[in-house]
């Protein structure tokens, strides 16, 4: 997505696959946070994937980022299970979120 004169402000990556989707990377520059962008990045891709098919979106998230966490849950997510030491650098478990379509 991008600002009125070209910049990127956010973007989401997402693969659809049986009927399951997957977002696997969704961040909104700094300075642009709080406005919206995340929601409407997510809006977006939720139409996409519903048009193909899917009907559960799923995400990993890491079990420290309390504010991405806050947001997904805004969005109507719910965790629904965990990975334990997921991440590298720093060593950390992924919560896994998933949300209706
Ligand atoms: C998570 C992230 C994408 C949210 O994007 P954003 O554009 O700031 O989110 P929005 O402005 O669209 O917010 C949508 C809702 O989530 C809430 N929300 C967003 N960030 C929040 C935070 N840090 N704490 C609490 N609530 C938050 C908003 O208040 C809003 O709720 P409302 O509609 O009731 O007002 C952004 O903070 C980000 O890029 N973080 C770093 C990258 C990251 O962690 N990505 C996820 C990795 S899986």
């Amino acid at each position: 997505m991008s600002d009125s004169e070209g910049r990127v402000v956010g973007y989401v990556f997402a693969r659809v696959a049986a009927g399951e989707a997957e977002v696997l990377n969704l961040a909104v520059d700094p300075e642009h946070r709080l406005r919206g962008v995340g929601r409407s990045l997510l809006e977006e891709i939720i139409d996409r994937v519903a048009r193909r098919g899917a009907s559960l979106l799923f995400l990993e998230v890491r079990a420290s980022n309390t504010e991405a966490q806050a947001f997904y849950r805004k969005m109507g997510f719910r965790q629904v299970g965990r990975r334990p030491n997921y991440y590298d650098r720093p060593r950390e478990d992924a919560l896994i979120l998933a949300r209706e379509i």
